[in-house]
């Protein structure tokens, strides 16, 4: 289970809204902030669940939500860069901080937490085991995370070969991430093509190649997420 620090807010109640939608999970933290020139004022909504659900909804990376508690304006963040929009009865939320053992790394204009799990798992434990703390195994879908990857996996093999899952799937002929977007080789892939060899292993010491594999297979695995307000619904 995702562990909760005590400064955390978890709205895990259900929020009814005046639709038949209704909002389940919401994780973020409660601050100070106020909302910056750079959010969008998405409109007025009556309740802070109803602002954060429209906000959930709009943008994909949401970094922070402003909701007025008497003008009712709703903002949402997916830039922070902006200046404060000062005012009265602003309610603001930002993500939480990562869980034990994640690594924190900026990656364009997000924070994104890794966490390295050394032990040997097939790949769909790995997916559950990330799933579990709201993470997904490691998607190398930039240069940028390639390099974020070897920096943070190097010093861990520490000059011996490892080996582990990273996100991917071969769909035909094609590797394809979960979402089934396809999947660029910034981790070169290198494939022996065995019919059940549908998934990936980075498999290196100081610089690494992808490896094709079938999933029933057990190496070590890496968990990602974005710092953004996870709003399950
Ligand atoms: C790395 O490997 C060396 C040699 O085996 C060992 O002495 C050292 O303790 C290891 N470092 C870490 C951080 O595990
Ligand atoms: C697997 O297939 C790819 C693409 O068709 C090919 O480039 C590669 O050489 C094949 N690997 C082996 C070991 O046959």
């Amino acid at each position: 289970m995702f562990k909760i620090s005590y400064s955390v807010v978890v709205l895990a109640t259900t929020i009814l809204c005046s639709t038949e939608t209704y909002l389940k999970m919401f994780y973020g933290e409660r601050t100070n902030d106020y909302p910056k020139s750079s959010c969008l004022d998405i409109g007025k909504f009556q309740s802070t669940g109803r602002c954060l659900q429209v906000c959930g909804n709009t943008l994909d990376m949401l970094i922070m939500i402003s909701h007025n508690m008497e003008t009712r304006t709703c903002m949402c963040c997916d830039d922070i860069t902006g200046s404060d929009i000062i005012g009265s009865n602003w309610k603001t939320y930002i993500p939480p901080p990562c869980g034990d053992h994640f690594a924190t790394y900026d990656l364009f204009s997000f924070q994104m937490y890794l966490k390295y799990v050394g032990v040997d798992v097939d790949y769909p434990s790995a997916v559950a085991n990330c799933e579990a703390e709201r993470s997904s195994v490691i998607r190398i879908d930039s240069q940028e995370k390639f390099d974020i990857f070897k920096d943070y996996v190097v010093p861990i093999a520490n000059n011996t070969l490892t080996q582990v899952w990273v996100q991917g799937e071969k769909v035909g002929q094609e590797w394809q991430f979960h979402d089934g977007s396809p999947m660029p080789d910034f981790c070169p892939i290198s494939m022996s093509n065995g019919s059940t060899e549908i998934r990936l292993r980075a498999y290196g010491i100081t610089s690494f190649t992808c490896y094709d594999a079938p999933e029933t297979s057990t190496y070590h695995y890496l968990c990602e997420h974005y710092r953004v307000l996870a709003i399950s619904i």
